[in-house]
């Protein structure tokens, strides 16, 4: 049967970028050896980081100004870097649930942090808007999409002072204007690569701004002066990420990519408003276009675990909710063909005819 992987992270990746792995897997570039087996310090390893930087430099028209470095850890460990590096006396942070909670913890440790504002409220469903940035923080930091709870930030944030951004489950979902960041991060397990490698995208200036005496892998200035090679980085990962990038630039660029995701997921969110068994989760204007969350219609919840097994036994993977929403989450990431989205339609279609 076929599988429509919605997973929320490792998730779906391009198929074109399946194949090529499998192929280095066996023979990288011809060289006989595996990709899985080879020094990081080659030649042909080294012009795959340069492509990976070149291509997301284009694709997301990253001014010159502006560096980029891939590094293990995953998001979570840029939680602890970017205070450590940025927060000299006090940050502001934007809180908008679970990713940006472990953010903020982290930054608690380095100094004072401001909740300019917060969705706690009605448990993390909206992204707060209108709020006032203080000019008397360090940064202000934001999560541009909840991957547990289905919120996007629409826009990019004018703000006085530095934005910096986690955008591990929406980069390359849409064209941002990344002069409106100064750090923009996020592990690439989502719409970039297996899990192993995080991405960093940073201005000039803040390498200058780096307020205390670090552990070398902790500082920002290490990875931009070995160009992600101060030690041994993810080399697969980076390797299948150039494969997602290229496949990216192939059908056109985050104009067309963005355009795919906004009919994937207006072809989603259209079948859970009209669908009497399930309603949104998530205020209309804040909606991902990620990851789509949804809950039973009230009177329908008993139904929840129902329609799960019914869903699973027809192909769906992944689309159990979080445990803090409750619920269905389908992410719906780049690499999702739109054949899965109407998949799950029809499931969600024929369900609400067998409980008529
Ligand atoms: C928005 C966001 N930030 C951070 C993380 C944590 O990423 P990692 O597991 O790479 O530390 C996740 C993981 O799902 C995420 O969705």
């Amino acid at each position: 049967m076929k599988k429509h992987n919605f997973s929320a992270g490792p998730s779906i990746l391009p198929d074109v970028a399946y194949q090529n792995a499998a192929k280095a897997i066996l023979d990288f570039n011809g060289t006989g050896l595996s990709i899985l087996s080879i020094s990081h310090r080659t030649k042909d390893f080294e012009d795959v980081l340069n492509s990976a930087q070149a291509l997301m430099r284009e694709l997301l028209n990253i001014p010159e100004n502006y560096h980029i470095y891939f590094v293990g850890g995953g998001a979570s460990t840029q939680f602890f870097h970017i205070p450590a590096n940025f927060l000299g006396k006090k940050a502001g942070y934007v809180n908008t649930g679970v990713w940006t909670k472990k953010a903020i913890k982290e930054a608690k440790l380095y100094g004072e942090v401001e909740v300019v504002a917060s969705s706690e409220d009605r448990n993390f469903c909206y992204i707060p808007k209108n709020f006032e940035i203080p000019t008397d923080i360090d940064y202000l930091y934001i999560c541009t999409n909840n991957t547990i709870y289905g919120t996007e930030y629409k826009s990019d944030i004018d703000s006085p002072v530095p934005v910096i951004a986690d955008m591990s489950s929406d980069i390359l979902s849409r064209p941002i204007d990344v002069s409106k960041y100064a750090v923009i991060y996020g592990g690439a397990q989502k719409n970039l690569a297996p899990a192993g490698v995080s991405f960093v995208i940073i201005r000039d200036d803040m390498l200058q701004k780096v307020v205390r005496p670090l552990p070398t892998m902790v500082n920002v200035n290490t990875h931009v002066e070995n160009n992600s090679m101060f030690n041994t980085p993810p080399v697969f990962p980076i390797f299948v990420m150039n494969e997602t990038l290229k496949w990216i630039k192939s059908i056109g660029g985050l104009e067309a990519m963005y355009k795919i995701n906004l009919e994937k997921a207006q072809i989603l969110y259209d079948e859970i408003e009209r669908n009497s068994l399930f309603r949104p989760t998530v205020d209309q204007p804040d909606r991902s276009l990620m990851n789509i969350c949804f809950v039973m219609a009230e009177g329908k919840e008993e139904l929840a675990a129902d329609f799960l097994k019914f869903a699973t036994e027809r192909g769906m993977v992944g689309i159990k909710g979080h445990r803090l929403v409750g619920g269905f989450r389908a992410s719906c990431y780049n690499a999702l063909p739109k054949e899965s989205v109407e998949a799950l339609v029809a499931c969600m279609q024929e369900f609400e005819q067998l409980h008529k």
